[in-house]
């Protein structure tokens, strides 16, 4: 091994990475949605890892009316929420084949502060929420939100049962691999910002 890569190996490991602030935003806001289980699944397994501070963040909680529509006393704090993380989880459910309308105006709201950042997606639906989990792509491009390949994608026939959230143990794995991509693109990219 170099010296370079030996100095660069111990500087890695002194790096204290729970300084690295990753959300879990749930996208969507309706009575009785299943993304709060999904969301507090993620985190659980998301915590084992010990590699970032890991916190959910409910869009419903900011009440962000449709953009320039109304006041919205709660986009000072979205805005202040979002500027702290590093990086994301998107917990998405699918929607008329695409994300919510919720999701798409929480984003819409917002400009610097997700720039720059990693995101890996969480989807659901009939088919494991693939088609709303490749319209959020091509707005993250948008928002010049790095996307990674590994994407958990879990079926409304097979995961949840009764309305109640019980994953396949295969997921949980996934989980693992995508948060495996997330966590070194938000280290590299907070370098940039
Ligand atoms: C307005 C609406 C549209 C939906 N459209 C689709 C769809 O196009 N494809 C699909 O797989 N599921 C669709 N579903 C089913 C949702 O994916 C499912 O209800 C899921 O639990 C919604 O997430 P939530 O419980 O977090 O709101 C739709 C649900 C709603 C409420």
């Amino acid at each position: 091994m170099s010296i370079f890569n030996k100095l660069f190996k111990k500087k890695a490991e002194g790096n204290d990475m729970t300084e690295l602030n990753i959300g879990i935003i749930l996208g969507s806001t309706r009575e009785g949605r299943v993304s709060p289980q999904v969301g507090a699944w993620v985190k659980e397994l998301a915590d084992k890892r010990g590699d970032a501070n890991y916190t959910v963040i409910d869009i419903a909680d900011y009440n962000l009316p449709l953009l320039g529509t109304a006041e919205a006393p709660g986009a000072q704090a979205w805005a202040e929420v979002i500027g702290a993380q590093d990086g994301f989880v998107f917990i998405v459910q699918e929607y008329n084949h695409s994300i919510t309308g919720a999701l798409k105006n929480a984003l819409d709201y917002l400009q610097a502060q997700w720039n720059n950042k990693a995101a890996g997606i969480v989807s659901y639906g009939s088919v494991g929420g693939a088609r709303a989990a490749e319209h959020l792509r091509g707005i993250l491009g948008e928002l010049l939100v790095a996307d990674v390949r590994v994407h958990p994608a879990l079926s409304l026939f097979t995961d949840f049962e009764n309305g109640a959230f019980k994953p396949k143990d295969v997921q949980a794995a996934s989980v693992g691999q995508m948060l495996d991509q997330v966590i070194p693109w938000a280290t590299a990219l907070k370098t940039i910002r």
